[in-house]
């Protein structure tokens, strides 16, 4: 039997009651299946850690993770922490030394959930966001001077490596190559940014010749998002910074139907490291406690993350359960408008596998 062994991390807010529900969805379908075997560690880091040890997660933290095939994130994120502090200490803290550089985000509309854009239905979006996830705009560089000073300066630096620039552009026309339509689009900001980002621009023009049965074309990011809402079937895999795709990330899952959909792996694709998957929604404090968040975020991360693993045949039955799930709606939770609860959706999900 393969076994599979995964570090549990919900984190923050609601992170612990979607982590919860998708362990108990994996478990199940690991029993049915019956060729694997998910071991799951579960670490209580965050913010409740924090205040208690003043760490985010402890110093040997990441000592402690290396040798898990996976990690399987919820949120994280507290009310009464500032952001830079849970953000840093945690998520990027485990991002940027296991080096998961390719952020990968799926985003469709599934049969039952409406689009907010008009006349938009199952097949109008069907894309792969890749999000540079290492370096860029979220690189750290930077500083303040003259503190609290009228004359106080800061600064924030983005950071582009030829390196770095050079293995995302290989990851996404690999992985629009791998696609139907075999198309990707690149995303810039090389107008205004004349720097990194030109920089960027010509090393995708660099990596396209290694990739001649790839399509590609190039939008800067102000009008792509004009281009996401407007032609959405015009677009398929797409690539860009580390701050231009977040930020279209939630154009993308909010096109989609709802924040509570969308899945995120943070991949590490040479597995010299473990990779890391979890719902790209928040910690949400509004509803955290309530028992109604949207658990299919984390099982579709889940989804990824059994890919991750070579289980392919699992992760295709938990997504044809997830696409049932979608068109029930009984099984709709508030953020879909309807009044499902957690657990719910957790036992219809276990019913459609
Ligand atoms: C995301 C999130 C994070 C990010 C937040 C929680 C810092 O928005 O995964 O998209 O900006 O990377
Ligand atoms: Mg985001």
């Amino acid at each position: 039997m393969r076994k599979h062994r995964i570090a549990a991390i919900p984190g923050d807010g609601i992170g612990k009651e979607v982590v919860a529900a998708g362990v108990e969805a994996l478990t199940a379908l690991a029993a049915l299946d019956g060729g694997f075997e998910l071991e799951f560690e579960h670490f209580d880091w965050g913010s409740d850690y924090y205040k208690r040890t003043g760490l985010m997660m402890p110093a040997d933290g990441l000592e402690k993770l290396k040798p898990f095939d996976a990690i399987y994130f919820g949120s994280v994120g507290a009310p009464d922490l500032p952001d830079h502090i849970t953000l840093w200490g945690l998520r990027l803290a485990i991002c940027q030394p296991f080096d998961q550089y390719a952020n990968v985000r799926p985003t469709r509309i599934l049969a039952g959930i409406d689009s907010p854009l008009r006349n938009a239905g199952v097949g109008d979006l069907d894309w792969v966001i890749v999000r540079e996830n290492t370096e860029g705009e979220y690189a750290g560089q930077g500083g303040r001077s003259h503190r609290g000073h009228p004359e106080e300066v800061a600064t924030e630096v983005a950071i582009f490596t030829r390196a770095g620039v050079r293995r995302i552009m290989r990851f996404a026309f690999r992985t629009a190559q791998a696609r139907p339509r075999k198309f990707l689009t690149v995303v810039t900001k090389s107008n205004a940014q004349r720097n990194g980002l030109v920089m960027w621009d010509e090393i995708a023009a660099e990596v396209a010749k290694e990739f001649p049965d790839v399509t590609w074309d190039k939008m800067l990011v102000d009008a792509m998002t004009v281009r996401m809402t407007m032609k959405p079937r015009s677009l398929d895999t797409i690539v860009a910074t580390n701050l231009h795709a977040d930020i279209l990330s939630d154009l993308a899952a909010a096109l989609a139907g709802s924040m509570g959909i969308a899945p995120t792996a943070n991949l590490n694709p040479e597995r010299q490291f473990p990779s890391m998957f979890e719902p790209i929604h928040g910690s949400a404090f509004d509803i955290t406690g309530m028992g109604i968040a949207n658990p299919i975020g984390t099982f579709w991360s889940g989804q990824m993350m059994l890919e991750h693993l070579g289980e392919q045949a699992a992760a295709d039955r938990l997504m044809r359960a997830i696409e049932t799930v979608a068109a029930n709606k009984t099984l709709h939770t508030p953020d879909l408008g309807g009044n499902a609860r957690t657990v719910d959706v957790t036992a219809g999900l276990i019913a459609a596998l």
